[in-house]
């Protein structure tokens, strides 16, 4: 291989740009140890460098005034393929989609001409990480089946997309040998308003379910759970009340989570209301709608469900506000039943489940949805959630040997919760 002083080299200014200092030492150390992979690049008329200023400061680091090269004319039409990837990593304003494109077509065109080819080998060539290799390759080799992959948010978010799906099909092919035995469970996907219309008068033993709060949430990820409006939500929750009052065999619980805001109502207000006013129907919340609708019991005060490890989830100023770490239910009692545990205080102390643990941002942990199912439900009893996310009540149903209907207005939770229904048979 021929070589060339490096004050030979034609560098332009552009070319000077500033570069990462670890970046040059990492490539220093691995010159060191394998020696250069790949020459520089000049043209031939004036020795002018075409691509390799990194390398060329790599080799100043260890002391060498000599570098490896070949003229652009004598390289091959892949070598000009990957000069040019090459080049396009290091534009700025690169997008996080076509950086990871220009990664992932480098390796595999390196790996087409030497089948040992590794990620880590790419990493070296491309200036960049093993891990943010492995991430772009993987992300663009899903995004060929699924192009969504890349409406995520960033990097970050769609390899968490992509990551939860290969886990999610591995899941499923085993989860297809499980033979369905034992009580039945299943999460039906479609609107609550709608689908609770077809389900019989007096047909559950309990009501366990976490409505949709009326509120935005977006995650650091950029993931949004939900974008809720609040009319909409409110007038669902309000609609919806009336209908689990009347699937609800007599002498039975409702338990329901809700935005701790639309819960109570003022005892004075409650006097004057009107009940043909919407608008005023809406703000006095759900203890109301329930009573409205029959339910002869209403917890006095929510109960709540206090997360301690919760350290996400800010309101408002970070410097004022502070970290939302519970959450609000109630419990609606239609007829005259009683909980199966008396003198329970009404505060549930459990942790959320952690991502590595969850299907869905927002999923109940399971010792929460066991106790709760304990207190208001007996052996074959049948159950319904009329928003099952990812069927995190179903699954307590089964454990308790209780039947369980769910629904679920988004396909992909519905999936994962009869999946994980599937999975919880199987334990
Ligand atoms: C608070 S989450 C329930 C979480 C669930 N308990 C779990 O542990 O996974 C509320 C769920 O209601 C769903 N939802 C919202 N509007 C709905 C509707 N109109 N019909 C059915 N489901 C709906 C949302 O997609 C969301 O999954």
């Amino acid at each position: 291989m021929q070589t060339i002083p490096i004050s030979n080299v034609k560098i332009t200014r552009r070319q000077r740009k500033e570069l990462d200092s670890e970046e040059v030492e990492a490539l220093a150390d691995s010159i060191e140890r394998w020696g250069l992979l790949h020459p520089v690049t000049l043209r031939r008329k004036d020795n002018g460098l075409i691509a390799g200023f990194r390398r060329i400061q790599a080799h100043l680091a260890l002391g060498r005034s000599e570098i490896e090269f070949r003229y652009h004319d004598e390289l091959t039409d892949i070598e000009v393929k990957e000069l040019e990837l090459e080049e396009n990593i290091r534009r700025v304003n690169l997008t996080w989609q076509e950086e990871a494109q220009a990664i992932a077509e480098i390796h595999s065109l390196k790996q087409e001409i030497d089948p040992e080819w590794t990620t880590s080998k790419t990493a070296e060539f491309v200036g960049k990480s093993t891990g943010t290799v492995s991430t772009a390759v993987s992300i663009t080799r899903e995004a060929e089946r699924d192009p969504s992959v890349w409406e995520a948010k960033g990097v970050v978010a769609a390899k968490n997309k992509v990551d939860r799906k290969r886990k999610i099909e591995a899941r499923k092919i085993r989860a297809a040998s499980v033979p369905e035995t034992g009580p039945s469970a299943e999460i039906k996907t479609g609107d609550a308003a709608e689908l609770i219309l077809a389900e019989p008068d007096e047909e559950f033993d309990a009501v366990v379910t976490n409505f949709p709060f009326g509120v935005d949430l977006e995650f650091k990820s950029g993931e949004r759970p939900y974008e809720d409006d609040e009319t909409y939500i409110t007038d669902l929750v309000m609609g919806m009340v009336p209908e689990i009052y009347r699937v609800l065999k007599d002498d039975s619980w409702a338990i329901m989570f809700f935005d701790i805001r639309k819960m109570t109502y003022n005892t004075f207000m409650a006097q004057t209301y009107d009940h043909r006013d919407k608008v005023s129907r809406r703000g006095m919340g759900l203890k109301r709608w329930c009573e409205e609708a029959g339910f002869s019991y209403v917890s006095m005060l929510p109960f709540i469900w206090v997360k301690p490890n919760k350290r996400q989830g800010l309101i408002g100023n970070a410097d004022r506000g502070m970290v939302v770490a519970y959450e609000a239910g109630i419990f609606a009692a239609k007829g005259d039943p009683t909980l199966n545990v008396s003198g329970r205080q009404n505060i549930f102390v459990y942790d959320t489940l952690t991502t590595g643990e969850r299907d869905f941002s927002v999923e109940m942990p399971p010792d929460l949805c066991d106790e709760l199912v304990r207190m208001v439900c007996y052996q074959g009893d049948k159950i319904l959630d009329p928003f099952a996310g990812s069927g995190a009540i179903g699954s307590a149903a089964l454990r308790r040997d209780c039947n369980f209907v769910g629904f679920e207005i988004d396909p992909e939770r519905a999936e994962l919760g009869n999946l994980k229904l599937r999975e919880t048979r199987n334990e």
